[in-house]
């Protein structure tokens, strides 16, 4: 491990004379601001935030730290589950809150040239307003980056039909650890000229360059949408429903898993923090929920689809089906969806799963986490992606002691991540690894591959100063 250089005064006048006193930040609110991220309960303060806008800016203090040895942790929203941005060893967090312009939308090639620091939303609204259509939707769209999706490679209900963020990046223009400029790929949609730095560095989580432009690939954007809310007996049968859907001959451009515990918390989260009315009705005995989205642009279509998914579905002990079909009703359903994370993180102190297996193994996979869940005696609640079979499991706290939280609860996670792995999984679907899940790599993988990936980190970054400790 590289023996940081602490940052003094000589430093800080380095930084402000590039950037201005404005652009360089050391007051403990803005540090505090940068100490964390949505992470459970992690904190470390940087010794400074660096605010740049230019990739020379950029540049020039990956040169400076380089020589210096100052670590550098990349920061976009903030809202990262997996502490990707937290700053271990202090030094400089490397806010891209300045890089939040779109550049170019091109609708004759549908292709679109951004800032990293551009909000996700943001940028979708941008390119639907021109009949086109970005499709990544994370739950923090909101306010998550674009940049900070890169280097995750986040997902969201729609990765179901239309893939990750991944499969929408044609190019990348990075800064190296040391200073240089380059552009990853080509604009173009096919592309077989050497290794792939575009996709190598998608998923990086920051440890390999960072990121100071992005060309994306857009598609059409689907006119009409429709949602399902499905109530199941049980959490076994809803997951296997799905597979039975796809079956049918439907892709859905949305199946979410939600459990009872998911759906009571965020309602209460709903009526107490925001003032607004659950939309899901209460059925007696209902273990779980999905929702299904079709998306296409006849409306023919989709209620023909609709009308097939109720077929599939009467072989199911199922409760009242809810359709959405106006633009307020199928808002609130997808307002519930994304708030269960932020719902579940003010109800108590949770530690986050991204657990991810082949679909069909989902079922098995709850019935793991909830027997571990039980043996630890402590309630673990599930919700995600499950047409992905990308199942969040949030543990709470709540009356646990906190030597329990600490000692044991880890120990949990350890079984729940066996046993993800035991059935064809691995440990992160689009949170990353960052620095809360980074213990667990060499259960996923022979030590071969973590060498491998150790090489990389070494070609891109030699002196260990981008982001160091994440992901191994
Ligand atoms: C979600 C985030 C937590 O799916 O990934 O809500
Ligand atoms: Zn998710």
């Amino acid at each position: 491990m590289t023996a940081f250089k602490k940052i003094e005064e000589e430093d800080l006048r380095f930084f402000t004379q590039l950037l201005g006193q404005i652009h360089t930040h050391t007051s403990p609110e803005k540090l505090a601001i940068c100490a964390k991220d949505e992470t459970e309960d992690f904190m470390y303060m940087p010794e400074v935030v660096l605010c740049p806008a230019t990739a020379f800016e950029v540049s020039q203090i990956m040169r400076y730290c380089s020589t210096h040895l100052i670590p550098v942790t990349p920061r976009g929203g903030g809202t990262g589950l997996s502490g990707g941005a937290l700053p271990v060893h202090g030094g400089v967090v490397l806010s891209m809150e300045r890089f939040n312009k779109i550049l170019d939308i091109d609708t004759v090639n549908l292709q679109a040239t951004v800032e990293p620091g551009v909000v996700t939303e943001v940028f979708q609204k941008a390119v639907m307003e021109k009949g086109l259509f970005y499709p990544p939707d994370p739950a923090s769209k909101g306010s998550c980056f674009l940049g900070g999706n890169l280097a995750e490679c986040s997902g969201g209900p729609k990765a179901v039909k239309y893939g990750v963020t991944r499969d929408y990046v044609l190019n990348i223009e990075m800064v190296t650890a040391q200073g240089d400029i380059f552009w990853t790929g080509a604009n173009v949609l096919k592309n077989s000229t050497g290794y792939n730095l575009t996709q190598l560095m998608i998923g990086s989580e920051g440890t390999l360059g960072i990121i100071t432009k992005i060309v994306f690939k857009l598609r059409p954007l689907p006119t009409k949408s429709l949602v399902l809310l499905v109530p199941f007996y049980s959490s076994e049968m809803a997951c296997r429903a799905i597979s039975s859907i796809y079956l049918a001959g439907i892709v859905p451009s949305g199946m979410e898993f939600m459990e009872h515990d998911a759906i009571n918390i965020t309602s209460a989260y709903l009526e107490e923090k925001l003032k607004s009315k659950s939309v899901v009705p209460h059925q007696e005995g209902i273990e779980a929920h999905l929702i299904i989205e079709l998306d296409g642009n006849k409306d023919e279509e989709l209620l023909q689809n609709a009308e097939l998914i109720h077929e599939v579905l009467a072989d199911y002990e199922i409760g009242e089906i809810l359709l959405a079909q106006d633009h307020t009703h199928k808002e609130e359903l997808w307002k519930l969806r994304r708030q269960i994370s932020p719902a579940l993180n003010a109800f108590s102190h949770t530690k986050s799963e991204d657990l991810v297996v082949p679909r069909s193994q989902l079922p098995n996979l709850i019935l793991k986490i909830k027997a571990i869940a039980k043996l630890y005696g402590f309630r673990a609640v599930c919700y995600g992606h499950a047409g992905d079979g990308n199942l969040h499991v949030n543990i709470l706290k709540e009356s646990l002691s906190d030597a329990y939280w600490q000692h044991e609860v880890p120990k949990a996670m350890r079984e729940m991540f066996a046993a993800c792995i035991a059935l064809g999984g691995t440990l992160s679907g689009e949170h990353g690894i960052g620095w809360a899940k980074r213990e667990f790599m060499p259960m996923a993988m022979p030590e071969i591959k973590l060498t491998i990936m150790r090489g990389i980190k070494q070609v891109f970054d030699p002196k260990g100063i981008l982001n160091p400790s994440k992901i191994f």
